[in-house]
């Protein structure tokens, strides 16, 4: 019974309305929706850098650590002190290939915001040569924001102030 009383329903707005004056309330809403999709997505995909923001708890810091010398140590060095710390901003070897830059601080890292830290750890290196692949399938969100923070406490303070302050 149902059923039927809905395709009438259905029949009768299909009459009422001529082809013209649907094109373009059509587009209109395919445009609204698609914004909405990427505000929220936007939305939930800058979630976790939020929690970046807010201090580490010792739980956070030492699963980071863990996860950090499973994960990064290979190329950014223990104490994430970069592949070469004479070179702790990273820089090219003399193949061309990008040198892991130093994270603890001395580094350049420091300098992006949180939302730029993160993006590069789950989607990978902007730079397409690079050797820093994402870790989206490997690492969950909180796994990623656990090794920030743990590479985080690892800044100095005057650092670490400097960059919360960052806009
Ligand atoms: C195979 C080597 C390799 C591994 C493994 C690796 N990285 Fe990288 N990473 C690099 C290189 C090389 C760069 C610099 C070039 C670039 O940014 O494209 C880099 C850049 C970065 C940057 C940006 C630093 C800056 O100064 O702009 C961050 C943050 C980072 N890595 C974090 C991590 C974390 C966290 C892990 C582990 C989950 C990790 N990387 C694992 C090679 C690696």
């Amino acid at each position: 019974m149902k059923k039927k009383q809905k395709s009438k329903a259905g029949q009768k707005t299909k009459k009422g309305q001529t082809k013209s004056k649907r094109k373009e309330p059509l587009w209109m809403w395919a445009g609204l929706g698609i914004c909405i999709v990427i505000g929220v997505t936007a939305y939930f995909y800058y979630q976790p850098p939020d929690s970046l923001s807010a201090s580490a708890t010792p739980t956070q810091i030492k699963l980071g650590e863990k996860l950090f010398a499973e994960n990064c140590l290979s190329c950014h060095g223990s104490g994430a002190r970069g592949e070469n710390p004479a070179q702790s901003r990273g820089g090219q070897k003399a193949d061309g290939s990008y040198l892991a830059p130093a994270l603890n601080g001395t580094g350049h890292a420091w300098h992006h915001p949180n939302e730029m830290l993160f993006s590069t750890v789950k989607d990978g290196s902007v730079a397409k040569d690079s050797t820093m692949l994402g870790f989206k399938e490997k690492l969950s969100d909180d796994d990623i924001v656990a090794v920030l923070q743990y590479v985080k406490s690892l800044w100095p303070d005057e650092i670490q102030v400097r960059h919360a302050m960052r806009p």
